[in-house]
């Protein structure tokens, strides 16, 4: 795991007495048997509950202040104002929603996540950081699955999923793609972070890269256009952003809903 030599949790992280090797043998073999177990978002879930029972901050990538800043302030740089409305997908622990949520107005962040103790931790940063007069909605996914039911069909002005799709095997990306217009209006926003590869790669249990034309690909399928971003994501892991809109109704009927590149 990359360290931030900034993050107040990953210094305190340091100094803690490590366990000794038996533990961490220990522990690496929990974690084995739970993906080798359990079905993939199940055994996902679990592991990440079990990191934020361990550190919060960690448990989401790290780099807390800064990766939590830098998601923040690209959004507000691609026009998202304290009006808007933001679905922040898969959102953790809140590394970056609390940040949106302070800027936000009341009643416009709703904050999804599979992960219970991540959700927990959620609500902890909501009333630690005196942000519950904000009414955050933050909803747990207990069947893990991607359909947006949870959220009744509301829509929002931006969409967030960041750091997700690096932790999610094809046939989730393809169900977001295939239910997300549920709560996307013409006009909605949807940024979406991956990491890019030359062909569909695994790395451990769960670290997914794939190449860029899987999205477009994707898109086409599900009347979606998906296109880069006008600014640059300057990800210090180097994860991309790309862009992603409904196709305008008259584009659809002509047959014109081309993803740019
Ligand atoms: C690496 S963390 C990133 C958290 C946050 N987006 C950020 O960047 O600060 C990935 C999060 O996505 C959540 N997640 C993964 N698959 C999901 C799914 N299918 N639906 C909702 N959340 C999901 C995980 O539980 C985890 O909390």
């Amino acid at each position: 795991m990359e360290r931030d030599p900034n993050s107040r949790s990953e210094s305190r992280a340091a100094a803690r007495p490590r366990p000794c090797t038996g533990a961490l043998d220990e522990e690496a073999e929990k974690v084995r048997r739970l993906y080798a177990e359990k079905d993939y978002l199940d055994a996902y879930s679990e592991h990440t509950d079990l990191r934020v029972a361990k550190d919060p901050h960690t448990a989401v990538g790290g780099m807390w202040d800064r990766l939590g800043t830098l998601q923040f302030e690209y959004l507000r740089d691609a026009g998202l104002a304290p009006h808007r409305s933001l679905l922040d997908i898969g959102c953790g622990t809140l590394r970056a929603g609390r940040h949106f949520i302070r800027y936000l107005d009341a009643n416009r962040y709703t904050g999804i996540d599979i992960a219970p103790a991540a959700i927990a931790y959620a609500r902890d940063v909501v009333r630690g950081e005196s942000l519950a007069e904000k009414n955050p909605r933050l909803v747990l996914c207990s069947d893990k699955a991607l359909n947006f039911c949870e959220l009744q069909r509301q829509t929002f002005d931006y969409i967030l999923a960041h750091s997700v799709f690096t932790h999610l095997m094809p046939q989730h990306i393809e169900e977001c793609f295939s239910h997300i217009g549920t709560v996307m209006k013409v006009e909605t926003q949807f940024f979406f972070t991956f990491s890019m590869a030359d062909e569909y790669m695994s790395d451990g249990f769960k670290n997914f890269s794939y190449p860029e034309h899987i999205f477009y690909e994707l898109a086409q399928r599900h009347s979606l256009v998906v296109r880069e971003p006008r600014n640059i994501y300057e990800h210090p892991r180097h994860q991309r952003m790309l862009l992603l809109t409904r196709c305008p109704p008259d584009a659809q009927s002509g047959n014109r809903c081309d993803s740019e590149r």
